[in-house]
């Protein structure tokens, strides 16, 4: 019903979450983009009938939570098809899902769950996604998770799995900003030396996000960074923010806030301010180049 009327904004969307769906509707913020999880529809008519309404004035990014590529059991298909039809009702400008796994066997757990980085699991992943991609009719993103643990039997860092999925299917990747932080800190690798191997051509879009911060139980003194969506984004975040933009070049990103969710204004502000750290690290980047 939207076909080809929307394109992507390198500006920052904020994710819709229901508790604002009947204001968005009503008041029409000037929001350049929004990005829903289609899990958050498909049982809900009435909230589905708002998205469409919705998606004939703003762009929107279909962000899944419970495709689950690293399902050792395989793709749901009756969910996959459930999804299909909601992406070619609102055709969005965007569809996406995690490097991880969340169901097993029909079994839908509330978390997205870590993978070896191995050959096995390349294999796996990226025979998903290529019956994702086919599913869908359409590239799907895959984003980078937050970590708390590794796994002993990987032979592959995080980015060169990635970019070897990249490589075998032709998926693009989300980049979420503040995953890259918020892992580097829980499993000791330096984030902007991550930011820095990812294939600049394959970034789709940015993802910033809160964290919060639990005492690591097993070693006193030190903290873990917990990805909860429900805080607004930390200042070293917006540093390798500002550095991945520099990168990448500009991008589409977007404010991710989940869990005890603000007002919607307070949602702007920081897609604002995501706007203005931008604006900031290219305009210094240019400079630097005129200076030589
Ligand atoms: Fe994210």
């Amino acid at each position: 019903m939207t076909a080809g009327l929307h394109r992507v904004s390198a500006r920052c969307g904020v994710g819709l979450r229901l508790p604002h769906l009947a204001e968005v509707v009503a008041s029409r913020p000037p929001v350049p983009w929004f990005e829903v999880h289609p899990e958050n529809f498909l049982a809900n008519p009435h909230a589905a009938e708002l998205l469409t309404t919705i998606a004939c004035d703003y762009p929107i990014s279909v962000h899944t939570v419970g495709v689950s590529i690293g399902s050792a059991s395989g793709i749901d298909r009756s969910h996959l098809g459930r999804v299909r039809t909601l992406v070619d009702d609102i055709d969005p400008i965007l569809v996406s899902g995690h490097l991880a796994w969340s169901t097993h066997a029909g079994d839908y757990l509330n978390d997205l769950l870590p993978l070896p980085y191995d050959h096995e699991t390349l294999l796996l992943l990226a025979r998903h996604i290529d019956e994702v991609q086919d599913g869908l009719g359409r590239p799907y993103l895959v984003e980078n998770p937050s970590s708390y643990v590794g796994f002993g039997t990987s032979t592959m860092t995080e980015v060169e799995f990635l970019s070897e999925l990249v490589d075998r299917t032709g998926c693009r990747l989300l980049c979420d900003v503040s995953n890259i932080y918020l892992s580097g800190h829980n499993m000791g690798f330096d984030p902007y030396a991550y930011v820095d191997g990812l294939p600049i051509e394959t970034i789709g879009e940015l993802h910033l996000g809160g964290f919060t911060v639990e005492e690591d139980e097993s070693n006193p003194g030190a903290e873990f960074l917990i990805d909860t969506h429900s805080a607004r984004i930390s200042e070293p975040v917006w540093d390798l923010y500002a550095h991945a933009v520099r990168r990448f070049g500009p991008r589409p990103t977007l404010i991710e806030w989940d869990n005890e969710i603000p007002l919607f204004a307070t949602l702007v502000g920081e897609a604002a301010r995501a706007d203005a750290v931008a604006a900031q690290a290219l305009d210094r980047q240019v400079r630097h180049a005129i200076a030589g």
